[in-house]
C-alpha cells in the first residue's frame, strides 16, 4: 500500500514483489520526513537512497522478464529508462538547489505517483507471464541440466553446467530449511560465476576480438547484479529461497540462453 493509499499489485515473483515494497518503503519514508518539515539536508539522502534502489530494481527486473521470455522487454526497458532520467533530474535538482519545504513535499509526491504508475500499468503487462516462469519447479532443481543450454565449446559449458549445480544446491539447501549455510553457497556461486566470466573473456578475445569489450561489459553488470543481490541475502533483507529461485535462476538463463548465444554464435573473427 503506498502513501497515497495505492496498492501495487503482486507480479507473483518473490523478488519483484519484495523489491516493489522495499521501493515503496523508502518513498513514504521520504514523504513522511518531508511532510513532518524535515531539513533539505536530512532528506537528501533518503532521495539518493531512492534513485539506487530504483536503478538496481530496473535492472534487475530487466533481467527477470527477458529471461521469462516477455517479448516487449526491450519497451518495458526503454520506459525504465524515461521514468529514472525524469526522477533522476527531479532529485538532482533537489540536491544541487534551495528548494523550499513544500516543493520538497511537491518532488516526494510526484516521485509516489510516477512509481507507482509504472508498476499499477506497465509492470501488469508482463505479471502473468512471469508468474507463471517464476513457479517453483516439482523436482529439487531450479535448472535441470539441458544439453539444449551447450555453446559446444566444452570448458565454457562445463563452467554453465558447475553454476547450475551451484544454484540448484542453493535452492535444495532453502528448501530444506536447514543447517546448510546458504552465504558459503552463494559465495561459491559467486566465485565460480566470477572465474567462469574471467575465463570466457579470454576465450571471446582470441576468437572473437570484436565483441570481447561489449561482453566483458556485460559481465560486469552481471556480477554487480549478483553481487547486489548476494549483500542483500547476507544482511538478511531478502530470503536465500527467493534470491535463487526468483532472481538467480533467471539472471542465469538470460546469461546461458541470452548474452552468450549472440557472443559466440557468430563463431571466430576470421570466419565472417
Ligand atoms: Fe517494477
Ligand atoms: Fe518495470
Ligand atoms: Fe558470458
Ligand atoms: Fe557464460
Amino acid at each position: 500500500m503506498t502513501t497515497d493509499g495505492h496498492t501495487v499489485p503482486r507480479t507473483g515473483n518473490g523478488f519483484i514483489d519484495v523489491t516493489h515494497a522495499a521501493l515503496m518503503d523508502r518513498v513514504g519514508t521520504i514523504r513522511r520526513a518531508c511532510a513532518r518539515g524535515a531539513p533539505r539536508d536530512a532528506v537528501v539522502p533518503h532521495f539518493d537512497a531512492f534513485v539506487d534502489e530504483m536503478h538496481a530494481h530496473f535492472d534487475h527486473e530487466e533481467v527477470i522478464i527477458r529471461a521469462a521470455g516477455f517479448q516487449r522487454w526491450e519497451e518495458h526497458a526503454n520506459q525504465h529508462a524515461m521514468l529514472q532520467q525524469q526522477l533522476v533530474r527531479l532529485v538532482d535538482y533537489v540536491r544541487e538547489c534551495e528548494v523550499t519545504g513544500d516543493f520538497l513535499c511537491t518532488v516526494a509526491g510526484t516521485l509516489d505517483a510516477a512509481l507507482c504508475r509504472h508498476e499499477i500499468r506497465h509492470d501488469g503487462e508482463y505479471a502473468a507471464l512471469v508468474r507463471t516462469a517464476s513457479a517453483t519447479p516439482e523436482g529439487r532443481e531450479l535448472i535441470p541440466w539441458e544439453t539444449g543450454f551447450e555453446l559446444g565449446i566444452a570448458p565454457l559449458d562445463a563452467q554453465h553446467r558447475q553454476l547450475a549445480d551451484c544454484l540448484n544446491e542453493l535452492h535444495r539447501a532453502s528448501l530444506d530449511q536447514g543447517e546448510a549455510d546458504v552465504a558459503a553457497l552463494l559465495e561459491q556461486m559467486h566465485d565460480h560465476a566470477q572465474a567462469h566470466f574471467a575465463m570466457e573473456e579470454g576465450v571471446l578475445r582470441s576468437v572473437a576480438p570484436s565483441r570481447f569489450v561489449a561482453h566483458r561489459a556485460h559481465h560486469q553488470a552481471l556480477n554487480a547484479q549478483f553481487a547486489r543481490v548476494r549483500q542483500a541475502v547476507e544482511s538478511g533483507r531478502l530470503d536465500a529461497g527467493v534470491a535463487a529461485r526468483d532472481f538467480l535462476r533467471f539472471w542465469l538463463m538470460d546469461h546461458l540462453l541470452g548474452s552468450d548465444r549472440v557472443a559466440f554464435a557468430g563463431g571466430s573473427d576470421t570466419r565472417q
